[in-house]
This record gives structure tokens, sequence and C-alpha cells, in this order.
């Protein structure tokens, strides 16, 4: 261990409370970044980031681009040693149906669940603000009793991750040389359980796309014009039902391509971690697995692409009754990539699906929602395996190597871009209700999480 690390952590118990107040600070801001009625509260979150980090000695600043803006913070160490870049987003996910929601989403407080696990409360806690403030935190630890960090780092917040990046691709092709670092950290996943703490080394791709089918040139009633002119709803629903056959396989042609089985080895280390099935179901309120036939959830979820509708949008659907077939009807649809699935090309494979299924006398428009391929990263690398053993220390258990079903295009776009791999290494638990109404952080993620840093830092310097 660092000779600095255990004075370092008794910082950082000592500090908890602050540190629980500088985050209910920042979840305060509603950044939410898909609606632009909050571009204000994205600047606002940014500004605030940036003054956090120089005043912990980080030459900091807020970075335009032409969605919301990026903060980049540079550290130097006073040895030299590896330089990390660590990446966190600062936008949060709307918070619709507010109705859902037990307190305000933007008032932040300390709860205990139902189970008496004790938890900060509020859109962003979980998903990514309290997550990434425990490696700012821990710089804070590290720079109060070292005077400076153990290594070189780098800090990078974005404020568009959860409405697909779009602006993160031209930002780090401009500012390669800035950016660029020995490794990436990213602290935006989860543990394997809330005793044992993960590595997450595979991710899945992610393809995003709106689609809008228009029939006839307005509103029509539904009992003059029923079943002479086309209902853009029920044209678009039979559409979209046939992208999935009876067994769960996607329909697209070619959607397969580059998706490989699982590796013998794999499959046997995801077999051995402890995983029921029932109750992953369970503790959602399902009982009747709806994926491919033949393959383990672990498999579905981690190994396997999928096509989900998110959202579908059409016709009256406010209080009462409206006999009305609608002019228009769209909807979002998203599309989960493995192994070497083709983004551009499964999206074409969308398209013409779409296309070729469009009566003559409608018309399709798309909108894309961005696009990234599947991430898998080297499991047997020199940093991998200090960071490993710090987490360990810190859980008192073997840290689990796993996959994620979720999607952090970034990861990608640092090897494509930066020819850097990350380390995602995150403390969410699978019940803090990311994206949901109610999303939570664990208490013990936070402080954990924080410590979890500190020591991850600390080895990194040590030969
Ligand atoms: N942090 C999540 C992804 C995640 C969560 C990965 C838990 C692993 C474990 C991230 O903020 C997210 O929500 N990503 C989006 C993609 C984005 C392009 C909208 C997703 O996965 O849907
Ligand atoms: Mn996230
Ligand atoms: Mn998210």
């Amino acid at each position: 261990m660092n000779a600095n690390t255990p004075s370092v952590l008794a910082r950082i118990d000592a500090d908890l409370d602050q540190s629980l107040t500088r985050l209910f600070d920042l979840i305060r801001i509603p950044s939410i970044s898909t609606d632009p009625a909050y571009k204000g509260d994205c600047a606002r979150a940014a500004e605030w980031l940036s003054t956090e980090l120089a005043g912990l000695g980080f030459e900091a600043s807020v970075r335009p681009t032409e969605g919301h803006p990026m903060v980049v913070a540079h550290s130097k160490a006073a040895t030299s040693g590896p330089h990390v870049l660590f990446y966190g987003h600062y936008d949060v996910q709307p918070v619709d149906p507010l109705d859902l929601w037990t307190a305000p989403p933007f008032e932040p407080s300390l709860i205990t669940t139902e189970d008496g696990t004790r938890a900060i409360s509020g859109r962003g806690s979980g998903d990514d603000k309290g997550q990434f403030m425990t490696f700012v935190e821990a710089c804070r630890a590290w720079k109060a009793v070292a005077g400076s960090l153990p290594v070189n780092v780098t800090i990078l917040l974005e404020g568009e991750e959860e409405s697909g990046s779009p602006s993160l691709k031209p930002f780090l092709a401009a500012n390669r040389q800035e950016l660029s670092a020995d490794i990436a950290l990213v602290c935006d996943t989860s543990m394997w359980d809330r005793q044992t703490p993960a590595i997450t080394t595979m991710l899945r791709g992610l393809v995003g796309e709106e689609v809008e089918i228009t029939a006839a040139s307005r509103d029509l009633h539904s009992g003059l014009y029923g079943s002479a002119a086309r209902n853009p709803i029920h044209l678009l629903a039979a559409i979209l039902a046939g992208l999935r056959d009876e067994s769960g396989r996607i329909t697209l042609p070619g959607f397969y391509d580059g998706v490989p089985e699982l590796p013998a080895e794999l499959k046997d280390q995801w077999q051995r971690l402890p995983f029921e099935e029932k109750a992953f179901l369970g503790e959602v309120g399902l009982s009747v697995p709806a994926g491919e036939a033949g393959r383990s959830v672990l498999e579905q979820l981690w190994a396997r692409p999928t096509c989900e509708i998110n959202g579908i949008i059409g016709g009256y659907t406010g209080e009462g009754f409206k006999t009305v077939i609608p002019a228009k009807a769209s909807a979002k649809v998203s599309f989960r990539l493995v192994g070497e699935q083709d983004p551009d090309k499964i999206r074409d494979a969308f398209r013409s699906y779409i296309r070729s299924r469009l009566p003559a006398d409608c018309q399709v428009s798309f909108k894309e929602h961005g696009g990234s391929p599947a991430i898998s990263l080297p499991v047997d690398g020199a940093l991998l395996g200090r960071a490993r053993r710090a987490l360990d220390e810190e859980w008192g258990k073997e840290t689990a190597l796993v996959g994620s079903g979720g999607s952090i295009p970034v990861v990608g776009d640092f090897k494509r871009l930066l020819g850097m791999d990350s380390l995602m290494i995150g403390f969410g638990q699978n019940d803090d209700r990311i994206h949901s109404p109610n999303e939570k952080y664990d208490l013990a993620s936070f402080h954990h999480g924080i410590r979890s840093w500190a020591r991850i830092l600390g080895a990194f310097a040590t030969a």
C-alpha cells in the first residue's frame, strides 16, 4: 500500500459529512441534458464543478461546445507516474413521471430504504453525480493529506451523456493532445452486489432511432374515415411488432452479423457468479422470462443484442375519449449491440425494413439518436491488476470481472480517437433505480467508493 494511503482514508472518513453536503449541492442543480429548458442549469452545473475543481488546485475550465459544455481539469503529480484521464457525466435523465417520486427529485436527502440501507436520494445521485464525485472527493483527500495527487490526473466531465454525447467526438478529436493519458477511468457502472466490487470489462453498444410515419394530411373522424383511411398507429404497431419473432430473435436481415458465441471460458466464469434468475425478475415484479430461448439471463444481458421500443407516440392520449384517426404516429427504438455488430449497418437495416413495409401513400422520416459499437476491454493490464487489488482490500471481497448490458459510448471513443483503454469501476447497485423515479445512491457506495479511488490512486503510483 502507498505510504500516504492510510492517512488519506482517515481523512475521507472524517470529511464524509462535508463530502455529502457538496454532493447535495450538485444534485440540486437540475442538469437535464435532453430538455432545452434546462440548458442554463447544465451550464450552472459545469460552472459549479469547474469552481470546485479549481478550489482543489486543479487547472480547471468550462469548455463550450455546440451543446452543453465540458469541464476539463488538470493536476500535476509531484512525482512521475502514470497519467490517468477520469471521465464522468454531470447531466441527468428527465424526471418523468414526476408523480411517482416520493420526494422532489432535485431535493436530495439521506434516506433509509425498506431493508435498512442508508442512501442518498435524488435524480443523478446514482447516475452519475454521486458516482463521479467519489473520484473528486478522493482527489480532495489526497491533496489535503499529501499536498498533491500521487499520479497525474486529468478530469473530463461531460454534460450530454444521457442524450447521446453529440459533442463528445468532435471535442476529443480537437483536444487529442490535451486529453490523452495512459488509461481512462470511468465511474458510471455497478458493483456485482452490495458486498462485491466489480470491474466492468464488456458493455453493449447502442443504436438509437426515432421513426415517424405520416398517413393522411390531417387527423380524421374515425367513424367517417375508419377502415377506408390508413391508421398510422396500426401500421407502426404492426411494423414494430415484426422486429422480433416468437423466440425473441430480431428479424432484421444481417442483424446477427458479428455476434459471437460466448467463449466457453467466459460462459463458465459467468455461470459461477452467484446469480438468481428468478430473484432478478422478481425484484421488479416479474416472473416470466421474455428473452431469447436457451440463453441464461446474464448471457442475454451481457452478450446478446436486443431491440427495445422505448416510447410510442400517437393519437389522442388525454383525458376521456376521442374517436380519431391521427395523421401521424412515431416511436423511439433502440438496439443494444454486442461483438462486432456495426451500428451504421443496423441503422440502415432498420430504415430499409420500415421503408419496405410502407404503403405508397404514407411517408416516413427518421431521426438519429446516437450509435456506438459494443466494447470489450483487456482483462490482463497491469493497472487493472493494481486497481483490482485495491478494491479487494477496501471491500474485503474478491473483485468480480463482469459485463454489463448498459452502454457508455465514450469508452469506445477513447479507444478509437485517443488510443486509450478504459477501466470501468463503479459503485452503483441494481436497485438504484437510475433513469427511474426515486433514484438513489447507497451511502456505503459513496463512502467506500471515495475510499476505493483513494486506494487505487495510491496503488497506481507505487512501483
Ligand atoms: N451509466 C449508464 C450506463 C450503465 C449503467 C452502464 C449501469 C453500466 C451499469 C449511462 O449513463 C447510460 O444510461 N447510458 C445510456 C446510453 C446513452 C447513450 C443514453 C444507456 O445505457 O441507455
Ligand atoms: Mn451514467
Ligand atoms: Mn444514464
